[in-house]
């Protein structure tokens, strides 16, 4: 696959996910409207996309139809959106930007914020919830309901170590917690939504699942030092600004930006006997550490 026609795939799959959250968020002028119209401003104002990209991409791998991945793929996505939203809370990270715009608790206030995180929540686990999951439905939420515990785990822990002496062991179960867990999520949900879940090569995917999840988070740990505020779409230096330990201030940057290609080359190495049509989660693996935001 090249590049362009890469580019043109995330594109497409963007505008597809983009309509499916739509559908399912509930009608923003519903009643209790600042509800409402809180929940699509935290889910429909930009963001990568990047978890439902990576549904697709693994469904796609494995020959699942695009049909069966829109549930799962808007589900994790949602969680993401919670996680988002209760992360910039002034009890949590305190951030006042997030996707270009004022996080949810500045643009609302901070009870809706936490409601929202409530609501997000319940949403993503009834798209698992629909009809067309059939007898996969139990390993899917299975998948997903362990994916978010982790998250919120990681997150604990994130708190936790602030301004502590951290060893980089730790920082990695950390990342692998809070970041990666709905990475290995996104990209199970997709393999399981193309066959059983003793399928082998779920194993395949999800070695490349953990490489790219950690890829990621430190990918967001350098973009945090080297990007400026208006590219990032939040605020640049946060982590250095909360004492925060990250791969950056463990390793410094270049060993920091060496390790997430480290981790890149691990996941490409654990697609290594799949066919072209894992070439989007290929791309999406580059991608990661390419990116500027
Ligand atoms: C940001 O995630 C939070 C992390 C887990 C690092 P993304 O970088 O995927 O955020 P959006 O969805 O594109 O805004
Ligand atoms: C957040 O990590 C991970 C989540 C579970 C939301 P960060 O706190 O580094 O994410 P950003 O940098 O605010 O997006
Ligand atoms: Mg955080
Ligand atoms: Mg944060
Ligand atoms: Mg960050």
């Amino acid at each position: 696959m090249e590049t362009t026609e890469f580019q043109a795939y995330v594109h497409a799959l963007r505008e597809r996910t983009d309509a499916a959250l739509r559908r399912v968020l509930p009608p923003a002028d519903a009643v209790p409207v600042r509800l409402h119209a809180a929940l699509s401003y935290a889910v429909l104002q930009g963001g990568k996309r990047i978890r439902p990209l990576l549904v697709h991409a693994a469904g796609h791998a494995l020959g699942a139809s695009p049909e069966l991945l829109d549930g799962p793929a808007c589900a994790v996505e949602l969680i993401h959106a919670y996680s988002l939203v209760h992360d910039d809370l002034p009890a949590m990270d305190d951030d006042d930007l997030r996707r270009g715009q004022p996080t949810v608790h500045r643009a609302y206030d901070e009870a809706t914020a936490i409601l929202v995180g409530d609501a997000l929540q319940t949403l993503a686990f009834a798209q698992l919830a629909r009809a067309e999951a059939g007898e996969r439905q139990s390993a899917l939420l299975h998948a997903l309901s362990e994916g978010a515990m982790d998250m919120v785990r990681g997150q604990a822990l994130d708190l936790s170590l602030v301004g502590t002496q951290t060893d980089i062991a730790t920082l990695q179960t950390l990342h692998a917690l809070k970041t990666g867990a709905l990475i290995r999520a996104a990209v199970r949900l997709g393999g399981l939504c193309a066959g059983s879940p003793e399928d082998p090569r779920l194993d395949a995917l999800d070695s490349y699942a953990r490489a790219i999840g950690l890829a990621f988070q430190i990918q967001d740990d350098i973009l945090d030092e080297t990007e400026d505020t208006a590219t990032l779409g939040k605020r640049q230096g946060a982590d250095r600004a909360l004492d925060k330990p990250t791969f950056v201030s463990l390793l410094g940057l270049d060993r920091a930006r060496e390790r997430a290609r480290q981790e890149v080359e691990r996941a490409l190495t654990a697609l290594s006997g799949f066919d072209s049509a894992a070439d989007p989660l290929r791309h999406i693996a580059r991608y990661i550490v390419e990116r500027n935001h």
